[in-house]
């Protein structure tokens, strides 16, 4: 069976250690230094979405043009979704993270082409050190296509990831327009219709409690390749973003989602929004969840700056592109911290 030569999950090698084991610790020079965080700085900005079709409709329009511009990063209330689907979602990757182990092997592959797995750290067959995380990644666009895939235990998983994927992907599109609008797009359905078929993929991210948090990472500093991203987390903090060249915690606000810009939002917006580093850090108490929704292109789509943001004055910053090109350099790369547009930049703005 695949599992018996994959490498071992860690939340089944983190539990009792009183040190981290070497493979895991950083070199000095890349540690999170956890003392430095800019704790006391405002938060990423919170945007209810409750007005976002009656007379609040520009304030909101205007708050996440703000935010996409500024932060790279917002969170959102009254989103729409139920607070039952939610505690569903969150309940259910708690249960399955603890599952007998030999249970959760059945999905794991270190191949990052699958569309249902189960893996740890981030690339295993490419990095050097590993992250302290597991992760179960799924595709879930069309949701008929791949939930035969998922996991069968716990028993109601498909159930409730199903009915959680779609209320999320609504939610995607609704920012979508937004975002379109906000950007001065006239037709506000254009992000949307240049991805060509839709992807949707998530992660149920599992962080173990870790003995020495200062020598490692959840997940270490880095932009997410996709659209957008729609990030659920539980009640523990950990997920941090960079502004000014400090780090920023995001705490955890019961029933709310933190969005983020992707790197081919940037692009379509032609560097107006922009795809913002972050990373996942660890504590020595408790466990964590984390579940983001990577919304992205169809493989085949082609990604270029909207021409209605392209003038004398905006030379397009980003040549065209499928997606495919883009995924398979960010998968090759590892989690560099240079971000991976770089090397998509046409020749008049690398310079
Ligand atoms: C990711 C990510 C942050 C978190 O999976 O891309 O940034 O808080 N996760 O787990
Ligand atoms: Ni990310």
């Amino acid at each position: 069976m695949a599992a018996t030569n994959s490498k071992l999950l860690l939340a089944d090698i983190a539990s009792g250690i009183k040190n981290v084991p070497s493979n895991y610790v950083r070199p000095i020079s890349d540690r999170p230094n956890l003392s430095a965080v800019n704790s006391s700085d405002v938060p990423i900005p919170l945007i209810d979405l409750q007005g976002l079709h009656g007379p609040d409709h520009s304030l909101i329009i205007q708050q996440i043009g703000q935010a996409c511009q500024f932060d790279g990063f917002f969170q959102v209330k009254n989103h729409g979704i139920a607070e039952s689907t939610i505690n569903n979602m969150l309940r259910i990757a708690g249960e399955f993270f603890r599952l007998p182990e030999e249970e959760r092997l059945k999905k794991y592959s270190d191949d990052p082409s699958k569309t249902t797995r189960l893996s740890t750290s981030f690339n295993v067959k490419r990095e050097k050190v590993s992250n302290w995380r597991d992760f179960l990644r799924l595709y879930c666009y069309p949701v008929e296509e791949y939930a035969k895939e998922w996991p069968e235990n716990p028993p109601c998983f498909r159930e409730v990831v199903s009915e959680y994927c779609s209320s999320v992907r609504e939610l995607v599109l609704r920012l979508l327009e937004a975002i379109s609008e906000s950007l001065g797009l006239k037709q506000h359905t254009i992000i949307a219709d240049s991805l060509g078929r839709h992807g949707q993929h998530m992660a149920l991210n599992y962080y173990p409690p870790c003995p020495q948090p200062e020598l490692t990472y959840g997940l270490p500093g880095h932009t997410d390749p996709n659209l957008i991203t729609i990030l659920l987390q539980d009640d523990v903090p950990g997920l941090q973003v960079l502004r000014h060249g400090k780090w920023l915690p995001v705490n955890p606000i019961p029933n709310t989602f933190i969005v983020n810009i992707g790197d081919q939002m940037q692009v379509l917006s032609n560097d107006r929004y922009k795809s913002v580093l972050h990373r996942a850090v660890v504590n020595s108490d408790r466990a964590r969840i984390s579940i983001p929704t990577f919304y992205c292109p169809s493989q085949e789509a082609v990604i270029g700056p909207a021409q209605d943001l392209i003038d004398p004055d905006h030379p397009p910053v980003y040549r065209s592109f499928t997606y495919a090109e883009y995924y398979h350099k960010f998968w090759d790369r590892g989690l560099a911290t240079e971000c991976c547009l770089d090397m998509f930049k046409t020749a008049s703005s690398s310079s």
